[in-house]
């Protein structure tokens, strides 16, 4: 029952006019396709920067906290991006991805799991970023990049469940 609605949507999601452009023009996918790697390299990087650096990994020229405000608005950025890129990819084969476990696991499980705990490690960036970070701290940034890395690996993997 969920299934066939999930495909429903997705018959109905591929059929629009915007999806159809992407899936049919020769250079709009790849441009779209550059866009969502675009956002992915700006999000995951300024993410994984923090996370090492909470971590106590790399130059501690500044706190995490300090590293954290500078990098905030392009990790924000990036993941706007990255979501409208993903969108665009997934609207032209829409029902096809949500029959794809991969992508199921990538977009269901994994990037709900770990925007949960992005966020609860910026919220509590105040109180762990500080010269010395907190063992849950470490812990959290550890935990939050094997996320992205699992998320990385299940996208990876769509092609191959196809
Ligand atoms: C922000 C976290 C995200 C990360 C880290 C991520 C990561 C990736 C990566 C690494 C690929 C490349 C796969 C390859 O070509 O080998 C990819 C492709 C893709 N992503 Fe994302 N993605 C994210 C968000 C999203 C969202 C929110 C959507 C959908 C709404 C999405 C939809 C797609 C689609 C449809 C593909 C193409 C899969 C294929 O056919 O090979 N992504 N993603």
């Amino acid at each position: 029952m969920i299934d066939g609605s999930l495909v429903a949507f997705g018959n109905w999601l591929q059929n629009r006019s915007f999806a159809l452009d992407v899936a049919t023009s020769d250079w709009a996918y790849p441009f779209v396709q550059a866009t969502h790697f675009t956002g992915l390299s700006l999000w995951v990087g300024t993410t994984v920067a923090t996370d090492l650096s909470l971590m106590g990994i790399g130059n501690q020229y500044q706190t995490p906290l300090q590293l954290f405000n500078v990098l905030f608005v392009w990790n924000w950025v990036g993941f706007f991006i990255a979501v409208l890129g993903g969108f665009l990819l997934f609207s032209a084969s829409a029902a096809t991805y949500l029959i794809n476990p991969a992508f199921l696991t990538k977009l269901g499980v994994l990037i709900p799991m770990a925007l949960v705990l992005h966020i609860v490690i910026q919220r509590r960036m105040r109180e762990w970023g500080q010269q010395e970070t907190p063992r849950v701290a470490r812990i959290a940034g550890l935990v939050e990049l094997l996320f992205w890395i699992s998320v990385v690996t299940a996208a990876v993997s769509i092609p191959y469940f196809a």
